[in-house]
């Protein structure tokens, strides 16, 4: 869910609203807002679907001239999307409104003790209960109230909360949930990242675990559930409130797209250290320490999982490290073989997936190292994490990923390079060529987004279909179930991607007259056989009736007879083809989504950032 908080001189509702706007591609199943006037008057207003409807309310109404609110925008957990259901909720007597991000382990067990108490609740979710934990304690002040509920609350939670009784203050919580502070010129925000703020400051704030955070007017005031002062850090944002926004585009997933030839260049930039090594950003594991690593094992979910996929080849190629690479959901619960010479590498764009941050604790518990390859700075995952190295892919705000992938995969690479220089695998020149080839990788993806026409008008004679799937192997495997996954979020279609070896083990059944598939064809300078490999796999389902689409490099002429639609990629080394090869696909899924009239910035069920298990 998306939250943003303001105490200050300007009107509440419009930040709040502009903040939901930038926030809203973290949930968009309901929002809403609460205001406090100077004589203490709370408004709330809130409604079911996309902001637009909140906005709407909001214009036909009286609003009491406030300059203290709060905003929420929803990804539902429990209870449907319904106006009843959406954030801020108020206690019995409607003096406090609280919005929530996460999930209350213990809310049956609270709600019970209220509805004893004689406490009525109204909705189905967990949010409520704090509404009315809140005015229990209200003779406490509103802090010191919150405090009193945090300590009594299990499971993941931000919360803001403001009070008719304290017209000058709003209260933020946080527990394994983001929550960041805006330090402005006599004005405070809060918001669940910095985008709900950056229109108006770029001056931040990054509050710890388990902290509450009182706004008032300009003044700042952390403690801990307890009451004691807490140290937090304050930071200045690198980027502003343009990079946030359309620029042009009609999507930000255009945008987005366009943006890569820039995200991958400036991820490479600065890797080089004066002792002419490569480094990395946070370092806080010796050199010892990675020649010990043993094992490495990289978690991730959804298309940074792909791109963890696409690690292990690079890391088990350059660095000689074993490597597995692990769903997020699944690691920590079937008990994975983790020790000292385990090194973790999490990939998380938003670096606040709960999933991803339950498996960080995990390892770390186990005494395992952990790398996290992250997005955002000062997010929780980096922030608990032994080693960093983030990617410079600036602001994702379309849910389906795509610029922080291709960064997520330079990363990779950049990683695999590092652990093979600390072991001593590779040395100075080898890895300077390979750093040679990266730098080269900016101009390759200009060019595959120059010629993405026939990708379009593809994508958009496709609108009917009701099932494609992709095909790929070696590094071509990871980058098929990115395409398939890509279809999946944004046009609701049945889309698979499989190994291309394992396609005459099951899933070539599937193969029907006139169905599309893509197939991802890998260099034939590289390993010629499986480039020939999957040259016959392209065959035997064009015999059996599929619509081939390859994607196969200039000059590769071996793939034309069995091409329905052939489109060409740069010839670049296998290992780095994915960072070519995956463009395509992001525009296909892109372009045939928006034919079929679908929202592709925002598409239906998903958010861009879960942070519930
Ligand atoms: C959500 C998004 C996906 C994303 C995944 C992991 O499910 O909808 O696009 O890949 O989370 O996110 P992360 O921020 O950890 O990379």
């Amino acid at each position: 869910c998306g939250i943003v908080g303001y105490v200050g001189h300007r009107s509440a509702v419009e930040v709040a609203v502009e903040g939901l706007g930038r926030l809203e591609y973290r949930g968009y199943d309901s929002s809403g807002v609460a205001l406090v006037g100077p004589g203490g008057e709370l408004a709330v207003e809130k409604r079911a679907g996309k902001l637009a409807n909140l906005r709407s309310a909001l214009m036909s109404r009286s609003l009491p001239e406030a300059t203290v609110g709060i905003g929420h925008t929803r990804w539902a957990t429990h209870g449907a999307p319904t106006d009843r259901n959406a954030h801020p909720h108020t206690d019995c007597r409607s003096r406090i409104a609280v919005i929530h991000n996460g999930i209350i382990e213990n809310f049956a067990e609270l709600r019970a003790e209220l509805e004893d108490d004689g406490h009525k609740l109204l909705s189905e979710t967990d949010t409520e209960v704090v509404a009315h934990l809140l005015e229990r304690h209200a003779a406490d002040g509103l802090a010191e109230a919150m405090r009193r509920v945090c300590r009594r609350l299990e499971g993941a939670f931000t919360l803001l909360a403001v009070s008719a009784d304290e017209p000058d203050v709003v209260v933020g919580a946080r527990r394994n949930s983001p929550l960041v502070v805006g330090r402005g010129e006599g004005e405070s925000f809060l918001g669940s990242d910095v985008s709900a703020f950056i229109a108006y400051t770029r001056e931040a704030v990054e509050l710890g675990q388990d902290q509450v955070v009182e706004l008032r007017g300009p003044g700042i005031t952390v403690t801990d559930f307890h009451g004691a002062p807490a140290e937090t850090r304050d930071y200045h944002v690198g980027w502003d409130a343009s990079a946030a926004e359309k620029g042009g585009y009609d999507h930000f997933m255009l945008k987005e797209i366009a943006e890569q030839p820039r995200a991958v260049a400036d991820t490479l930039l600065g890797r080089i250290g004066s002792d002419g090594l490569l480094t990395l950003d946070e370092m806080r594991l010796s050199d010892q320490e990675l020649r010990d690593v043993s094992k490495i094992i990289v978690v991730a979910c959804g298309t940074s999982y792909h791109a963890g996929l696409i690690a292990k080849y690079a890391i088990e190629h350059w660095a000689r490290v074993p490597c597995e690479v692990e769903l997020a959901s699944e690691f920590r619960y079937r008990d994975p073989i983790l020790n000292r010479d385990t090194l973790v590498i999490v990939i998380s764009q938003s670096g606040e997936t709960m999933d991803t941050l339950m498996a960080v604790r995990h390892a770390r518990e186990q005494r395992s190292r952990v790398l996290a390859i992250c997005n955002v700075n000062g997010s929780t995952i980096p922030r608990e994490s032994d080693a960093v190295l983030y990617t410079h892919a600036g602001p994702e705000i379309a849910v389906a990923s795509t610029k922080a992938f291709l960064t997520q995969l330079v990363a990779c690479y950049l990683v695999a390079l590092y652990i093979a220089q600390v072991r001593g695998v590779k040395f100075g020149d080898e890895i300077t060529q390979i750093l040679d080839r990266l730098a080269g990788m900016p101009a390759k993806v200009e060019e595959v987004l120059a010629t993405m026409e026939p990708v379009r008008a593809l994508a958009r004679s496709l609108a009917d279909e009701r099932c494609v799937l992709f095909l790929g192997r070696h590094v071509g495997f990871p980058v098929a179930l990115e395409g398939a996954l890509k279809l999946k979020e944004l046009a609701y279609m049945h889309a698979e991607g499989f190994a291309a070896g394992e396609l005459k083990h099951g899933p070539i059944a599937l193969i029907d007259r006139g169905l599309p598939v893509v197939v991802v064809v890998p260099s034939p300078s590289g390993q010629r056989v499986i480039h020939d490999k999957i040259v016959s796999n392209i065959q035997e389902i064009r015999a059996r009736g599929a619509r081939t689409i390859v994607i196969a490099e200039e000059g590769d002429t071996a793939v034309e007879p069995y091409a329905d639609t052939l489109i060409r990629v740069p010839a670049v080394e296998t290992l780095l083809q994915p960072l070519v090869a995956a463009v395509p696909l992001q525009v296909f899924a892109c372009e045939l989504a928006t034919a079929k009239g679908h929202d592709v910035d925002q598409p239906r069920n998903l958010a861009k950032s879960v942070t519930v298990e």
